[in-house]
């Protein structure tokens, strides 16, 4: 057995260190299939001291690292390069199961990183209060991957990205050192914030292996509704309406009539409304009784259904949550999670359907609208044809939007990081990476544009 892998044996248990093909298999290729690897082997240890023991073992062999949580991700950074040549160890959190009892004073929770978001929903749920983030992805999706990806999701109107509800967190670093920072003290002024940072690390910096998040008052969504409108521009003026005579909106998404066909032809659901509609707008809110103010919210509705206990409220919202797994029953798809300011979303609308006719492709297009936070979804193009990923997220940034909401930077969009960033900070965060991980073990190729088709070498 190769020296390595008998040391991670060592380490975390036969049982815990996966070399069998077919078992790797589920680890080395992402959520989308877009995206796959090839690895030494998988390890899955049960603790800090574990992952700090497996790190410091890569790091004297030499070997990159990828930390992989529930492997949802989007953007092919859970899984290594394929040019690995089979060299990297996939260090799956999912044992990191540690969920200590909700601090209810402080309203705050430790979770490990392996603890999913619907566990640690209902864990908040039954002390009476909420966790911030919630995602279709909920029952696989861990603590760990939505800090590292600092995730979005269908509440972030409401309580902000996955970073917001962040207070520490406890990581291992490349050189298998431990920080922690599990106090939960929110007045603490003391010098570079390195929870922070590693929100949105995407696996380059350190490995997450605990947090300390902060918990919201209950606030059960009393209200959903579905609206047909004629389009995102009148999407965008409803959803702002709608928000403005409402304080609790806690969710304002957005899918079209391509979309809601896909949904239908794979789930069987009927028609969600009496007429079809080019979109569709899904408001969710923690409204009050007042018979008053649910006039208003459907007062600009011509063709809407609302509902209001969780079984119909559910049935609403499998219409735009089903979108994910429709679509890749249809192929793989190029999967493009763009954000615009709101009074440019109709002009971005218009210009990706030329960009995409041009391509000879067809995208379906939904998103988290609220946020100004779009899904385009290409369906057509090869795997490793990148044009139209070019080509629609050039138009995003020339519309001064961003090329990654929500879902991150991955290996997908690597090479086009300078769309979003400039020179100067590409090479801070370089900077920031290298001081972290000088040998470039921890998830290379992720975030970082390879050195070498820019004439370097680092991180490739
Ligand atoms: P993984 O996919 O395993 O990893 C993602 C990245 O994080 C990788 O770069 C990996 O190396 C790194 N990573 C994972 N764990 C750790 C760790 N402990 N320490 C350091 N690095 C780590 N995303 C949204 O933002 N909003 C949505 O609404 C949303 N909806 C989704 C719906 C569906 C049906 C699916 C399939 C995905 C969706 N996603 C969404 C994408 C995905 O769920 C998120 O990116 C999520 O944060 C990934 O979590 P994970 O545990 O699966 O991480
Ligand atoms: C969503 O909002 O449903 C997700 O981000 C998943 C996706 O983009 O497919
Ligand atoms: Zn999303």
């Amino acid at each position: 057995m190769d020296t390595l892998l008998a040391e991670l044996v060592a380490i975390a248990g036969q049982e815990h260190v996966l070399t069998d093909p077919d078992l790797v298999a589920g680890y080395t290729t992402d959520w989308t299939r877009r995206f796959s690897g090839a690895a030494l082997g998988v390890v899955r240890p049960s603790g800090t001291a574990e992952v700090a023991a497996v790190v410091r073992a890569c790091a004297r062999h030499g070997t990159p690292v990828v930390p992989q949580g529930g492997n949802t991700g989007l953007v092919g950074g859970s899984v290594p390069a394929p040019s690995g040549g089979g060299g990297a160890v996939v260090l799956s959190t999912r044992r990191l199961r540690r969920l200590d009892p909700v601090d209810t004073l402080s309203g705050q929770v430790t979770a490990g990183a392996g603890v999913t978001i619907a566990e640690l929903r209902a864990h908040a749920a039954r002390a009476g209060l909420e966790y911030g983030v919630d995602l279709a992805a909920r029952d696989s999706a861990t603590v760990g991957g939505t800090i590292a990806t600092n995730a979005g999701g269908i509440q972030t109107i409401r309580y902000g990205p996955t970073r917001a509800q962040l207070l520490g967190l406890e990581a291992v670093l490349p050189d298998g050192s431990v920080i922690s920072r599990l106090g939960g003290i929110q007045a603490d002024n003391t010098g570079y914030d390195l929870t922070q940072l590693l929100a949105g690390s995407e696996g380059t910096l350190g490995v997450i292996t605990a947090a300390r998040l902060r918990l919201w008052p209950a606030e059960p969504p009393t209200l959903t509704v579905l609206a047909g409108v004629p389009g995102i521009e009148a999407a965008a003026a409803l959803q702002a309406e709608v928000r403005s005579v409402l304080p609790g909106v806690r969710a304002a998404e957005y899918f079209e009539a391509p979309g809601l066909a896909l949904v239908r032809a794979h789930t069987g659901l009927p028609a969600p409304l009496a007429r079809e509609h080019p979109g569709y707008l899904l408001v969710d809110a923690a409204a009050s009784e007042d018979e008053a103010e649910r006039a208003v919210v459907l007062a600009p509705l011509q063709d809407g259904a609302v509902a209001m206990d969780a079984q119909a409220r559910a049935g609403l919202w499998a219409y735009r949550e089903r979108h994910t797994e429709s679509i890749s029953a249809a192929g793989i798809p190029h999967k493009l999670d763009v954000a615009l300011p709101l009074g440019r979303l109709a002009a971005f609308r218009a210009e990706l359907d030329e960009v995409i006719a041009k391509a000879d492709a067809r995208a379906i297009v939904f998103g988290h609208i609220g946020a100004g936070n779009l899904h385009v979804n290409v369906l057509g193009p090869d795997r490793d044809d990148d044009s139209v990923d070019d080509a629609v997220l050039r138009l995003a940034a020339e519309h001064g939007g961003t090329i990654s909401a929500e879902h991150g930077i991955g290996r997908a969009k690597a090479a086009v990081l300078h769309l979003s960033r400039s020179a100067a900070e590409i090479e801070a965060m370089r900077a920031v990476k290298s001081a972290f991980d000088p040998a470039g073990l921890l998830n290379p190729g992720v975030l970082f544009p390879p050195r070498s088709s820019l004439g370097g070498t680092m991180f490739a």
